[in-house]
């Protein structure tokens, strides 16, 4: 039975606890990247009964295992494992589409980018209002600024770190949009949780501004740090008194320096999630936040039986290639296969030295890996079983890194006397928009 979340009442304790001991007993699935699973032994790691049982499976069952399938003929710790992850599923407030939209922004613009904007500003619209100024955190080409303002008359400021990207989207508002000039404006930016009063200094620049305005931070894929740089500076400034964010990319979150990457700055952040990684042997890596944003089991229930045999030769392939390069050297897929190869695996990878010139495959590479592949016969099979098992693992590993952030930004805001109202809100295309959570939080009054 998944559990429902609702900020304020969710017991992150009990949560933290139970998800990271069964993480850290179940890292082997994931504690690799998968393009290293044949060099890492997991194929070995993987226990016998587990595989049986998945042979055993026809492809409808496999579709379901990540959406809480259990047959009861299958072992007993297989189903223990799978009953474990229904246990630690969370259902989340889910965001109804909304259909509106300017037609003119769906120009150049991808199905799932549209949805993600369209559906960002109808949340955005239904809690900002046109005295507040916005501030677009990672405005990139300024899609979802635009879109509000057409939308809901906001006025925006995108803050964008790259400058290329600021004059591409100043070059797109003045095609596309061009009397909006006034009312939404572009500057670059390196956003840092210490910057807002340059940031306030550049919406007085740009909107004439008088003192008393507040503020909403808003930002469609806010990636990596900046979701933290942006939850740090609402929770740190009285004039910002809404938060309406998308997260993305945790897997480039910073590492911090010294930890070879096993610690990261911004994860966990909060007390009860870094207290209960500390009771059990760490998962916490690259991978880890990778898998947090790989793909959900929306894309996995309809694939067919030919797509998973694709996914799992492609998988079993790259990595038996990864685990006969020396160290130092890189394999990238070859983009134009000649007929002239010899018929092996290594004819579609191109190997190069690290400063980027192309080697040719050794005679005893060739050797190995013509014996990893006879010690694996079924290893694409394996692959896709393992793919399997991380999308199963794929909800718990994003809801640590969500929930990490809602407890967070609860923890802090009690502890600096702010009363605020929280919501975490899934987007119901999940198939689309894979990345859909949306962090709203506002701040309230207590004293009218
Ligand atoms: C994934 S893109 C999203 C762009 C845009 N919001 C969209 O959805 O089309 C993230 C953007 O945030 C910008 N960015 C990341 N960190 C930043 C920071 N600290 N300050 C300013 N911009 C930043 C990147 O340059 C990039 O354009």
């Amino acid at each position: 039975m998944p559990l429902e979340y609702s900020a304020h009442s969710f017991n992150y304790v009990d949560y933290f606890q139970r998800a990271t001991a069964f993480l850290s007993e179940h890292r082997w699935i994931f504690e690799q990247s998968n393009t290293k699973f044949v060099q890492a032994g997991i194929l070995d790691a993987f226990p016998r009964t587990w595989i049986q049982d998945f042979k055993r499976a026809n492809n409808e069952e496999l579709n379901q295992i990540p959406l809480g399938y259990v047959n009861e003929a299958w072992c007993d710790d297989f189903k223990q494992f799978l009953r474990s992850v229904d246990s630690l599923s969370v259902e989340y407030e889910r965001k109804c589409d909304s259909l509106d939209g300017n037609p003119a922004t769906v120009k150049g613009i991808s199905p799932k980018k549209l949805y993600e904007i369209r559906n960002l500003t109808s949340l955005i619209g239904d809690i900002c209002e046109p005295s507040e100024t916005l501030l677009d955190f990672g405005s990139g080409l300024g899609y979802l600024s635009q879109n509000l303002h057409s939308a809901h008359q906001l006025r925006v400021l995108g803050l964008e770190g790259d400058p290329y990207r600021v004059q591409a989207a100043q070059q797109r508002q003045m095609k596309l949009f061009p009397d909006s000039q006034e009312h939404v404006k572009y500057v670059q930016h390196c956003i840092l949780e210490e910057s807002f009063p340059q940031i306030q200094d550049s919406c007085k620049l740009a909107f004439s501004e008088d003192l008393n305005s507040t503020y909403a931070i808003v930002g469609l894929h806010a990636c990596a740090d900046l979701s933290i740089t942006a939850i740090n500076m609402f929770l740190s400034h009285d004039t910002i008194t809404k938060l309406v964010i998308m997260p993305c990319c945790y897997h480039k979150l910073e590492c911090d320096s010294d930890s070879n990457c096993a610690k990261f700055r911004n994860f966990p952040i909060s007390d009860p999630l870094r207290d209960a990684t500390e009771m059990v042997s760490n998962f916490i890596g690259r991978p880890f936040l990778r898998l947090g944003c790989q793909q959900t089991s929306a894309r996995w229930r309809n694939m067919t039986p030919e797509e998973h045999a694709a996914h799992g030769l492609a998988m079993f392939e790259r990595s038996l290639v990864e685990a006969i390069v020396e160290p130092g050297h890189k394999v990238t897929k070859r983009k134009n296969l000649s007929n002239s190869g010899s018929g092996s695996i290594l004819d579609k990878y191109q190997l190069c030295d690290e400063a980027g010139s192309e080697l040719k495959w050794s005679d005893q590479q060739y050797k190995e890996l013509e014996k990893l592949s006879e010690k694996y016969p079924d290893g694409s099979q394996l692959a896709e079983y393992l793919t399997c098992l991380q999308t199963c693992l794929q909800p718990i590993c994003e809801n640590l890194i969500l929930l990490d952030r809602m407890c967070h930004i609860e923890k802090e805001a009690q502890s600096r006397n702010i009363t605020v109202r929280c919501k975490l809100v899934k987007f119901a295309n999940d198939k689309l928009s894979p990345r859909c959570f949306v962090i709203i939080v506002e701040k309230i009054n207590t004293d009218c």
